[in-house]
């Protein structure tokens, strides 16, 4: 393999040559929202956009390194803020970096025996995320939240581990101020 360059816009997030967008609709993350009924209302009318992410696709390889930049729209369903769904790798042990490049959000992290972490995410912050701990981005602003990732080449994601047990706490608007509160349909993995 040979080396690359790609162009990195700072303001939308996108690099280009991307191989790949994937798009993520208020649909495919049926459930996972804390207000399902406030979800079903929204889907009753319209099916809107939550977040997308542009990959380059490079070998799933050890060795090897993923790069991806995800723009989560502004928006809550119900009180709670819009969110990917997140995930832990298929790869536990692997790591990953993000780092925020637009807006502002919160980096939500657990590991399978309930413990649990988060940062907050404006331009400029680097976070790491360590082996072990699944995760998940919010946007808690007003404007379009955009970051960019760095894992392991193999690492790949497992989603089904988050839509069985969901995230231990969730991050909802009370007061026009994000708060950090328990989920109460979170179940400790078995
Ligand atoms: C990754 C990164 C990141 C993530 C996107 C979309 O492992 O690829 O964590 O690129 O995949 O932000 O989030 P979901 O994968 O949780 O839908
Ligand atoms: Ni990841």
């Amino acid at each position: 393999m040979r080396s690359f360059s790609l162009l990195l816009d700072f303001k939308t997030g996108e690099f280009t040559p991307h191989d790949r967008i994937n798009m993520r609709k208020l649909s495919h993350m049926k459930g996972m929202f804390f207000d399902t009924e406030s979800e079903l209302q929204i889907l009753r009318k319209e099916d809107p956009l939550i977040y997308s992410f542009s990959e380059k696709i490079l070998p799933e390889e050890n060795g090897h390194l993923q790069l991806a930049t995800t723009t989560i729209q502004p928006g809550k369903i119900g009180e709670e803020y819009f969110m990917t769904k997140g995930h832990y790798h298929r790869r536990p042990d692997t790591s990953e970096v993000y780092l925020g490049m637009g807006g502002e959000g919160c980096l939500l992290m657990q590991t399978v025996d309930g413990d649990f972490d988060s940062i907050e995410i404006r331009q400029g912050v680097i976070a790491y995320i360590p082996p072990y701990w699944g995760h998940r981005m919010v946007n808690t602003g007003k404007t379009p939240f955009i970051f960019f990732a760095i894992y392991p080449g193999d690492a790949g994601h497992n989603y089904g581990d988050i839509e069985r047990t969901g995230f231990k706490k969730i991050l909802v608007e009370r007061d026009k101020k994000p708060v950090l509160i328990d989920n109460p349909r979170w179940k400790q993995r078995d």
